[in-house]
């Protein structure tokens, strides 16, 4: 089983700019069947996990949920639950939830979905194994760091995909 941190990022190293805004990434051309794109990445997921913010953006701006796997959501608060979606709520340690995120993705892959600090949570705790970053061709000057961690990564693979750097790496832990 292979955790991954799978998200865009402007080429200065932000996520979304500090009101939560997508709209630099979404108004992209960006190939789905071309390299590192997200309908081939997300056959092998099993489980998802997710900030807060990152699971209000979605409760804001998506029509309908269109995850079937578990999503986790870390939150200190009472979030509002989506109907159909198979969510639960968690705070505080991610290695004391992730036996049972492990347990549900089964035979399949974990995705870390965001935020940086949250995916830099699971690299604090070993947990993580990969990231790909889709860098769009883009700064924003400020905003929601990608991972705001210090990691030591092998690059995997690196790719273009229409105006996008698409690069995949691997966690190096300490053995
Ligand atoms: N570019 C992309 O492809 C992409 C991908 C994913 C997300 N995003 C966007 O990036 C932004 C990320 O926002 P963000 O940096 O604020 O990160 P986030 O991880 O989405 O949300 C952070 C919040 O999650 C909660 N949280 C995190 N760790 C926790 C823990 N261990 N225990 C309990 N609660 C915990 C806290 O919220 P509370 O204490 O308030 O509950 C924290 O303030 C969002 O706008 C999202 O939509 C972009």
């Amino acid at each position: 089983m292979t955790t991954h941190f799978y998200t865009a990022s402007s080429l200065d190293g932000f996520i979304a700019t500090p009101e939560h805004s997508l709209e630099w990434l979404l108004s992209q051309d960006f190939d789905l069947e071309g390299p590192m794109a997200y309908p081939a990445f997300i056959t092998r997921i099993g489980a998802l996990v997710m900030g807060a913010s990152t699971y209000e953006w979605l409760l804001r701006e998506q029509q309908a949920w269109e995850y079937t796997q578990p999503a986790w959501v870390f939150t200190h608060r009472d979030l509002p639950v989506v109907d159909g979606a198979d969510l639960r709520f968690a705070q505080g340690s991610v290695t004391e939830v992730f036996g049972d995120i492990a347990e549900a993705a089964g035979d399949k892959d974990i995705w870390v979905v965001g935020g940086g600090d949250l995916a830099g949570q699971f690299a604090d705790a070993g947990l993580l194994d990969e990231i790909w970053v889709q860098f769009a061709p883009v700064t924003l000057g400020d905003g929601h760091p990608l991972l705001p961690r210090d990691l030591r990564l092998e690059l995997l693979e690196v790719a273009r995909n229409r105006g996008f750097v698409c690069a995949h790496h691997r966690v190096i832990k300490d053995e």
